[in-house]
């Protein structure tokens, strides 16, 4: 390395800066993760607060004195992704959306802006990845567009600080913050500190201007936004939003967010016009279920505070080799093979030599626990050749001696099931105590189970 320091080593993964190379980075365990950029150029003189977003010096103020009414909210006039937002976007914050390419980051985002620039907000969206022809040829699919919606193709920050100062708009959206760059800091576009200075630009620019700006931030091979994990420290709200490439469904996730809670997911569907939402997942994920067929059951999951019905498949059928096949799709592989097990010992069924198939339908991904007697009893079902009553709905999680543990929001699963018609509602034993203020009338059957046995033998 040259004389008088050129250039420092940044962990790719968590942004943790070293002055030489390290093979496992001491902040996030990860190996092989440094990467060699030139150190950043600082302005002389000027304070980067004061050259960029305006910042005045504040003086604190007393907590009693501080007023608590809302923080104003603008809804996007997409009810999904309000409810994700915790009601609306607010004043002065930032929001980064991650997600796959070709997820549908960019339809989402143009589509909330044209709802906004309908609704008299005037919206600037800068590309650094289409043209402004490619994004109108986009706009063309999605609807008419109405109102003050500019377009802009740019990557350089500090141009866009200028346009922004000139345009004043009151909703930004950067698509992507990977291909922007600072001209201060020389290292390329996509790398840690171009991305950290370019969020740390923006949101200076949020904060002193009061617009409110979304970033795309593109995703990993291992599903984080590429780059410093720092960038979700440093943003409000951090969205991701993923679903199957295969399947039209989108789920759109906030794992972080100061304005609201993280519990709310959005469902939307992929369509030839943009995405519309899906007010009803349950019902959604149901469409098309097979009746009367052996090995398929359905589960009450909840994502977030959201209940959702889905069904579960198992194969089971002869191996024809010596080590037999077990493969899970949509839920965790091991959590399988665990359950087998617990089949086995507790209930002696011989499913050592059987080929194990799991799916849930609909491509959705869930790990939940309480999703472990419905994969548990649609194995039996399959093993035994026996087909499960259409109206039945399960939900619990099966511990290793086949005990059924009590799960969290019991009652919001009883009611969804309810709702969509099922009859039948088998659930942990200890879990219907919770039941009270469930409204349970007519031929509704609830069955508490308090062992695997208990549950199968209802089928
Ligand atoms: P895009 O928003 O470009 O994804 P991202 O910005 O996350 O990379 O989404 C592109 C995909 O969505 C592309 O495969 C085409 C599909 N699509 C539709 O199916 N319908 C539509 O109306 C639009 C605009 C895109
Ligand atoms: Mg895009």
């Amino acid at each position: 390395m040259a004389k008088g320091k050129t250039s420092v080593f940044f962990c790719s993964e968590c942004g943790f800066e070293s002055a030489k190379w390290l093979g496992q980075c001491p902040g996030c365990k990860a190996w092989n993760s440094f990467v060699e950029e030139p150190v950043a150029k600082t302005v002389k003189g000027v304070s980067p607060v004061t050259a960029s977003g305006g910042i005045r010096i504040k003086k604190p103020s007393l907590i009693q004195d501080i007023s608590l009414q809302d923080e104003p909210r603008i809804t996007t006039g997409i009810r999904e992704m309000d409810r994700v937002l915790g009601g609306g976007i607010v004043a002065s914050s930032l929001v980064l959306v991650g997600g796959d390419p070709g997820i549908g980051k960019s339809t989402l985002l143009l589509q909330v802006c044209r709802n906004l620039a309908a609704d008299g907000h005037k919206v600037l969206y800068i590309s650094g990845e289409e043209s402004p022809k490619q994004i109108r040829m986009r706009a063309e699919r999605i609807g008419e567009f109405s109102g003050q919606m500019l377009l802009l193709s740019e990557t350089c920050i500090e141009n866009i600080e200028e346009t922004v100062k000139e345009e004043k708009p009151e909703i930004l959206v950067i698509d992507s913050i990977q291909t922007m760059y600072s001209e201060e800091v020389s290292a390329a576009p996509g790398s840690v500190s171009q991305v950290r200075e370019g969020t740390g630009r923006l949101l200076r620019l949020a904060k002193g201007f009061g617009c409110m700006i979304f970033v795309v931030g593109h995703v990993t091979k291992e599903g984080q936004v590429a780059g410093p994990r720092v960038l979700e420290h440093m943003v409000d709200t951090v969205l991701y939003f993923e679903g199957d490439r295969h399947a039209s469904y989108r789920i759109l996730r906030s794992v972080k967010n100061r304005f609201g809670s993280t519990d709310e997911i959005g469902v939307f569907e992929m369509e030839q016009t943009g995405l519309t939402e899906v007010p009803n997942p349950s019902e959604y994920m149901l469409s098309g279920r097979p009746l009367g067929a052996s090995g398929s059951i359905v589960g009450c999951s909840v994502e977030g505070t959201r209940p959702i019905l889905l069904e579960i498949q198992a194969l089971v059928c002869r191996s024809n080799f010596g080590l037999p096949r077990r493969q899970a799709t949509g839920t965790d592989f091991n959590r399988v093979n665990q359950l087998m097990a617990v089949l086995e010992k507790r209930l002696g069924l011989q499913m050592g030599d059987q080929d194990a198939y799991v799916n849930l339908a609909g491509g959705m991904k869930i790990v939940e626990p309480a999703m472990d007697l419905g994969i548990a009893m649609a194995l039996v079902s399959s093993f035994k050749n026996v087909p499960v009553q259409d109206d039945m709905a399960v939900f619990g999680e099966v511990g290793l001696n086949g005990e059924i543990r009590a799960v969290n929001m019991a009652p919001q699963r009883v009611q969804e099931a309810i709702k969509l018609g099922f009859r039948t509602i088998v659930m942990p034993e200890s879990n219907k105590r919770s039941l009270k203020g469930v409204k349970i009338e007519g031929d509704i059957q609830i069955i508490g189970a308090s062992s695997v046995r208990d549950a199968i033998d209802v089928i």
